[in-house]
């Protein structure tokens, strides 16, 4: 039944063309690059699980000197029974997680069942970053398919696309700020997201590193522990989307302290939900909350600086780029990001 429902979803976002039109490829291979993207206001919770459909709108930043490049093609037939997953040169077992999720999503675009496709990788995240990759994943090989297949695709259907693979790899397919509209419809046709055009060249993203390892909760399974056992959820939809509006506000204004309370406020709301969740979800290390007593000191001896983080312990630092010395002098092993620049 969900598969009938995300199979229509797909056809519907590539196009009405026959099946055969659709899946045919003239190319051999198909590439896809897409950025890193940080939210300043949060997606968290699924209203639908089955289209990957949000409860509440986002609004992110994307680094667009760190992404995903992913090569796609088809297999002989002939010679291979399954996909072939490669990341960062390492040939991934067909159980691995990673490579079972990629052939999940991409058994919505195989012309027959016999099809299989070799899928290479590379993260251009440094592991020492601690960024989620499956945004710039996900929105690279969507742009990898869209190019073998020769598509087309607008911004609007890749982004569907996208998200339908990763939520907020939706927000992946766009440099500078971008807003994840999280839809009304129950097809999931008004859930994509789009650009916001404006430019802040001063604009400065800090990535701090507190732990690389894998998170314990993914961000899948925390949404769902979170809608279902968590009373505080209940608030989370409207103070995200009130957020928002905040947020494009301060981003017109080029308000930078109102930009930067609304993102932190934001986020401790988020990590708030997932603490009161049951088992709780403490993304949190030591190392963190120094992190942010630090930031909360910066602040106070007049530094603008905040913070925000993501389901994990490291924590993204948000100045403008006259704060550069003073926070590279408080956080040596700081990379500092400018997304406007890079
Ligand atoms: O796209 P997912 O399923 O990895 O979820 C991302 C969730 C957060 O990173 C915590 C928030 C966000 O909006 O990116």
């Amino acid at each position: 039944m969900s598969q009938a429902i995300q199979q229509k979803f797909v056809h519907q976002v590539i196009g009405h063309s026959s099946e055969q039109n659709r899946l045919a490829t003239t190319k051999k291979l198909g590439k896809g690059k897409a950025p890193v993207n940080i939210a300043l206001s949060k997606y968290w919770g699924k209203r639908d699980s089955v289209l990957n459909l949000p409860t509440n709108s986002s609004l992110s930043i994307s680094l667009p000197g760190l992404g995903t490049e992913t090569k796609i093609e088809v297999l002989n037939p002939q010679t291979t029974q399954e996909d072939q997953v490669y990341l960062n040169g390492q040939p991934l077992e067909a159980s691995n997680a990673f490579a079972n999720r990629v052939s999940r999503f991409l058994n919505f675009f195989r012309a027959t069942p016999q099809t299989f496709f070799k899928v290479t990788t590379v993260n251009s995240v440094p592991t020492a970053a601690g960024l989620a990759s499956s945004a710039s994943g996900y929105a690279a090989l969507v742009l990898a398919l869209n190019d073998l297949f020769s598509w087309n695709l607008d911004n609007k259907a890749l982004s569907l696309l996208a998200r339908f693979g990763s939520g907020s790899a939706s927000r992946s397919l766009f440099s500078g700020f971008a807003i994840w509209h999280q839809g009304q419809q129950a097809d999931g046709l008004d859930s994509y997201a789009e650009a916001i055009e404006t430019t802040w060249p001063e604009f400065c993203v800090g990535l701090l590193e507190i732990d690389v390892k894998q998170k314990p909760v993914s961000s899948t399974q925390g949404m769902q522990n979170t809608v279902e056992t968590c009373a505080l959820y209940q608030a989370w939809p409207k103070q995200a989307n009130q957020d928002l509006q905040t947020l494009l506000k301060a981003i017109e204004l080029k308000d930078f302290e109102t930009l930067g309370k609304t993102a932190e406020h934001n986020a401790l709301t988020m990590h708030a939900t997932m603490i009161a969740t049951w088992p709780p979800i403490v993304y949190w290390q030591p190392e963190s909350v120094e992190a942010m007593h630090k930031i909360w000191h910066l602040r106070e001896q007049g530094v603008q600086v905040y913070f925000t983080m993501d389901a994990g312990p490291n924590l993204k630092l948000l100045f403008l780029e006259t704060e550069k010395p003073a926070i590279k002098q408080a956080f040596k092993a700081i990379k500092v990001l400018e997304p406007f620049k890079d």
